[in-house]
């Protein structure tokens, strides 16, 4: 765990999902989730999935994981991926994965309208899976413009590395303003001071698993990880710290006047800024805005860290961009989905009354 306090309460950003007959999230949790998203920039719906709708997230996740021929995503953690410390892959446009999404689209249909247009493309569904051995992702915010979803299908212990959020963090109109017109500099500085943490964390964790025999390290990972230029913004490599090449972290980020600030505003940032760590339960679902920091952590626990994840677009946003921080699967850019799309598509699993219409066919 990185030297700053991260609270595994998630309490106050939580809904706890009621749903109406047609299998839709109320009028009167709706609203709650919404201000919390505006309030926060997250929030936790508990108990949204059932036991076996989650079940069924989960056999869809681990045929892709299974699958040699996976699509690995290609933004984030290469390497981790590479050395089999995490295993981010996109899940195929199938008539069961987009019946998934569009249960969850469907079952918080009222949220999603809120914030995206129908014609918004779907721009990924992916599984995340962290192992032992993983490096805690630096502090960051996703491309902008884009609601983002992880459903947790099994239980998730703090110890997995639920994912961690600063909340009230989320960037919009006016958002200049607040902090006496200094919340963006406060932003800064805040990330700057958690990553220069992660920044240590991860290279003594490192170091300490050349000799673990719990996670030791590959042929070859030491270097990878620390000392090769390769391109990868969540590792400590030492070179792409130095020279600036790491645009999440690097020695740019440690100026003077910067580290005089952190000083200086020390207690202030502590008062602002209380990041969480979510710690899901099986059925648990988090939408949040891509904008709100946040950070993949580290695994500590020799048990897999699995997430489901979605994505769709907000506003317009440029194609080239998506791949800053999404991985469309190749079937679903072939044949790509909107946001009303999903809220047509037959559900997967079936809705009761569904399943009731097709027993009777
Ligand atoms: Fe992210």
């Amino acid at each position: 765990m990185p030297d700053f306090s991260v609270s595994s309460d998630t309490s106050a950003f939580e809904v706890a999902a009621v749903l109406d007959p047609q299998g839709r999230l109320t009028g009167e949790c709706e609203r709650a989730a919404l201000e919390m998203m505006d309030t926060f920039g997250l929030v936790v719906l508990t108990g949204l999935l059932s036991d076996a709708e989650a079940d069924f997230g989960l056999g869809l996740i681990r045929q892709t994981i299974d699958d040699p021929a996976r699509a690995h995503s290609t933004f984030a953690s290469e390497t981790d991926n590479s050395y089999k410390r995490r295993d981010f892959c996109s899940l195929p446009a199938t008539r069961e994965v987009n019946g998934f999404a569009a249960l969850l689209a469907q079952r918080l249909e009222g949220v999603y309208r809120e914030f995206c247009g129908l014609s918004r493309p779907l721009i990924e569904v992916a599984t995340f899976t962290s192992y032992l051995g993983s490096s805690h992702q630096y502090i960051h915010r996703d491309p902008a413009g884009v609601i983002s979803l992880f459903a947790a299908l099994e239980d998730v212990s703090p110890e997995q590395g639920g994912t961690v959020f600063v909340p009230g963090t989320h960037l919009y109109g006016g958002v200049e303003n607040t902090h006496a017109g200094h919340a963006r500099a406060l932003m800064e500085l805040f990330r700057t001071r958690c990553n220069a943490r992660i920044f240590v964390h991860n290279l003594r964790k490192l170091l300490a698993m050349r000799s673990s025999s719990a996670a030791p390290l590959a042929p070859g990972e030491l270097r990878d990880r620390v000392f090769s230029m390769k391109w990868d913004q969540h590792q400590p490599n030492l070179l792409r710290f130095l020279t600036g090449k790491n645009v999440q972290f690097s020695l740019r980020n440690l100026s003077p006047s910067t580290l005089w600030q952190l000083r200086r505003r020390r207690a202030e940032l502590d008062r602002l800024f209380r990041p969480v760590q979510a710690a899901p339960r099986k059925g648990s679902v988090i939408l949040y805005r891509s904008d709100l920091l946040h950070a993949g952590p580290d695994n500590r626990s020799p048990t897999p860290r699995r997430f489901f994840g979605m994505s769709i677009a907000r506003d317009m946003i440029e194609r080239k961009y998506w791949h800053d921080g999404y991985s469309p699967h190749p079937t679903l850019q072939a044949q790509p989905l909107t946001l009303g799309d999903l809220l047509d598509w037959p559900t997967a699993p079936a809705k009761a009354p569904e399943r009731e219409a097709a027993l009777a066919d």
